[in-house]
């Protein structure tokens, strides 16, 4: 591992900045650098084309935000619509994007992770026959995208935050009750069965700094290397609050040195760096997206900066994804009551803030 010592942020106006795309920078890198993305904003191509060009202009990667996930696409045994995601998939290939794929399992049953259907009918489904229908879901679906997705969540955020008394803290889930640990070996089995070239990921939050959930991770994934399970690399989703500024050899990088201890690759996911924001009822239009104060969006750039060069310090690093790009369209005000927000590189009208610069900067080596 080398490090690369972070510079200061300059203090720039956002009218200052340099708005040509990241894109080039991380081609020329060979950088997997992504966002998540909607099939219906880029079908609609809303935000007046700003929406499709902002990735174009700045990404070579896209994953669907949830349009690949089970509650989305699995209406019943053997009914699978695929086609928000067949549309954002072609979409992205016709433009040269790299597609990652999330997910197929979403190990939890509370919220849009699981169909609801599927647990309506726990009861009357034996083990064998979950196994089946496990096996059937990812093979479908895997199978449909061979050779178009280039890696996969197979597994997601399936360790639970507060303690429990199973194996590596699991959430109680569908998939748990019926497999126990069996059904995270399955997954994996199953997805390489379908695309033996797709990478395959293990993804969760709140990893990133060590701690007991961390430990938990470790242990889980070496149980699947245990197994044979053909997991390569674990997703760090780093969902994170701008205050922090990793530093080489700080919690942060020692977590990720453990994976490249452990010959396996990773990737930053699902970067936000959120930032407090300004009270506002629901109804407003800036609803999440006013920062509480101006220097915030000063440290958010340094943040930015120093997360950058904390992932492209790790030779396994294999790309770094953003979850959205612009304020207008992130899942953060919503899930903190309007109290948090503004976390990504453009504003809700697409004008770079500093934390774009920042980035711009470390992808071009400064
Ligand atoms: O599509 C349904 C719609 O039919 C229904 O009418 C509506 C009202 O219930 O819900 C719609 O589904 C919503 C879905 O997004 C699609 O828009 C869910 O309610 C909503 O909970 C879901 O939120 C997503 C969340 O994951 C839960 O899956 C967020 O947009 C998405 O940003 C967030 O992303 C997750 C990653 O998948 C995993 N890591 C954490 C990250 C943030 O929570």
């Amino acid at each position: 591992m080398f490090s690369i010592v972070a510079l200061g942020c300059a203090m720039m106006t956002p009218s200052s900045l340099d708005s040509t795309g990241l894109r080039a920078l991380a081609d020329k890198r060979h950088l997997n650098f992504g966002t998540c993305a909607f099939s219906d904003g880029v079908k609609a191509d809303i935000d007046g084309g700003k929406y499709r060009q902002g990735i174009l202009d700045n990404f070579n990667m896209i994953e669907p935000e949830n349009d690949l996930k089970p509650p989305a696409m699995w209406q019943g045994l053997g009914k699978i619509d695929f086609t928000k995601s067949d549309y954002l998939i072609d979409w992205a290939r016709s433009n040269k994007l790299k597609v990652r794929g999330h997910v197929l399992v979403y190990a939890s049953d509370w919220g849009y992770t699981i169909p609801r259907w599927l647990l309506d009918k726990e009861k009357d489904i034996t083990p064998e026959q979950a196994k089946q229908i496990l096996h059937d879901y990812i093979t479908a679906v895997v199978g449909r995208y061979k050779g178009k997705i280039a890696m996969w969540d197979v597994v997601n955020e399936a360790i639970e935050d507060g303690p429990n008394s199973r194996p590596f803290n699991l959430r109680d889930s569908f998939w748990y009750r019926k497999l126990g640990t069996d059904f995270l070996v399955y997954a994996f089995q199953f997805a390489h069965e379908a695309d033996p070239k797709c990478k395959l990921y293990y993804n969760d939050y709140s990893v990133e700094i060590g701690g007991t959930k961390t430990e938990n991770l470790f242990k889980m994934v070496d149980f699947l290397k245990s197994k044979n399970a053909p997991i390569t690399g674990i997703g760090f989703q780093f969902h994170r609050w701008a205050v922090e500024v990793p530093k080489p050899g700080d919690k942060f990088y020692e977590t990720l040195q453990q994976i490249a201890d452990r010959k396996l690759t990773f990737m930053m996911t699902e970067m936000d760096l959120s930032i407090p924001i300004k009270r506002l009822t629901r109804t407003d239009p800036d609803y999440g997206l006013v920062p509480a104060s101006p220097e915030d969006l000063e440290q958010q750039a340094k943040s930015y900066e120093a997360f950058m060069r904390l992932g492209l310090s790790f030779k396994n690093c294999e790309g770094i994804q953003l979850w959205g790009y612009t304020d207008g369209h992130s899942w953060i005000p919503g899930s903190t009551g309007g109290s948090r927000g503004a976390a990504l590189l453009l504003d809700k009208d697409y004008k770079p803030k500093l934390a774009y610069e920042s980035v711009r900067k470390v992808l071009a080596g400064r």
